[in-house]
Formats: structure tokens, sequence, C-alpha cells
């Protein structure tokens, strides 16, 4: 996902071109916005943490771009590409460090293991809506 406040602020072209650059290929895309329940239930993980309100109030504050993405190693691969959670502490050339802000506005999701790669595929997209 790339999350409202990389939107709001113009960056999903250059986001986009940075995961195709990065040899990612788009199965899936759409350009919606959550609503406070669904936010809720895509990190409901995230439930028991102290920044869980802040977290869904802020994931539900405006459009975002949602996608599957296929590659090799994807799911490490993406997150190398996207850098560490703080933006501060991401290394340079990494979407969060070019285009995140803030720990809790930072710009891009990424799944943490195929298992959760099909399931959140699964949040957005029915079989007819990935290519
Ligand atoms: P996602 O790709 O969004 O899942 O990020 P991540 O896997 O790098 O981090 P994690 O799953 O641990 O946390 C989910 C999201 O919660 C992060 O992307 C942040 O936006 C937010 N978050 C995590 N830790 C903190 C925190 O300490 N404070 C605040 N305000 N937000 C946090
Ligand atoms: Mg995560």
């Amino acid at each position: 996902m790339i999350k409202p406040d990389a939107v709001a602020n113009g960056h999903t072209g250059a986001i986009l071109n940075d995961i195709i650059a990065g040899g990612f290929k788009i199965v899936a895309m759409k350009y919606i916005q959550l609503s406070e329940v669904n936010a809720g239930k895509f990190y409901e993980v995230h439930k028991e943490r102290p920044f869980y309100g802040d977290l869904v109030n802020f994931m539900s504050s405006g459009p975002i771009v949602a996608a599957i993405l296929e590659k090799d190693n994807a799911v490490e691969d993406f997150r190398t590409l996207i850098g560490a959670t703080d933006p501060s502490k991401a290394s340079e050339g990494t979407i969060r460090s070019k285009y995140a802000k803030s720990i809790d506005a930072n710009a891009i999701h990424g799944s943490d293991s195929d298992e959760n790669a099909e399931i959140e595929g699964g949040f957005f997209f029915s079989q007819f809506e990935r290519f």
C-alpha cells in the first residue's frame, strides 16, 4: 500500500517508478480510501499496540494505492526497497527514506511474510482483479 501521506504529498508516481525499477511486476492495483472499520481490520494484528488507534485513523484519513506485487523473494526484497519502519533509520535511497516524514506517516506498507501477503492481497482484490 502507498499510504495516505505519500498519496497526498504527490509521491504516488515516483514510488510506483521505484517499485517497477526494483524489478516488481504489478499483478493488481487500485486507488481507494479505507473506512476506519476496514483499516482496523487490516491492522488487526497490532490491536494491542499503543499506536493502534492513531494508525487506524491515519490509514483511513485519505486515499491509498493498494497493489499486489510479484517477484522472486518478493517479501524480503520489497522490505529492503522500502527501508526501516522509522524513516529516520531507513537506509539512503529507500522509499521511506525518500518519501516518508515520520514513523506513523511512513509512506508505504509491505507484507511481512508470504502468508500475510496472500491474506492482505485477498483483503483488497478478487481473483478477477489479478493479472
Ligand atoms: P507496515 O509495512 O506498515 O506494516 O510497517 P512495518 O512492518 O515496517 O511496521 P509494523 O508492522 O511493526 O507497524 C505497522 C505500522 O504501525 C508502521 O508502518 C507504522 O506506521 C506504525 N507504527 C509502528 N511502530 C510505531 C510506533 O512506535 N509509533 C507509531 N506512532 N506508529 C508506529
Ligand atoms: Mg508490518
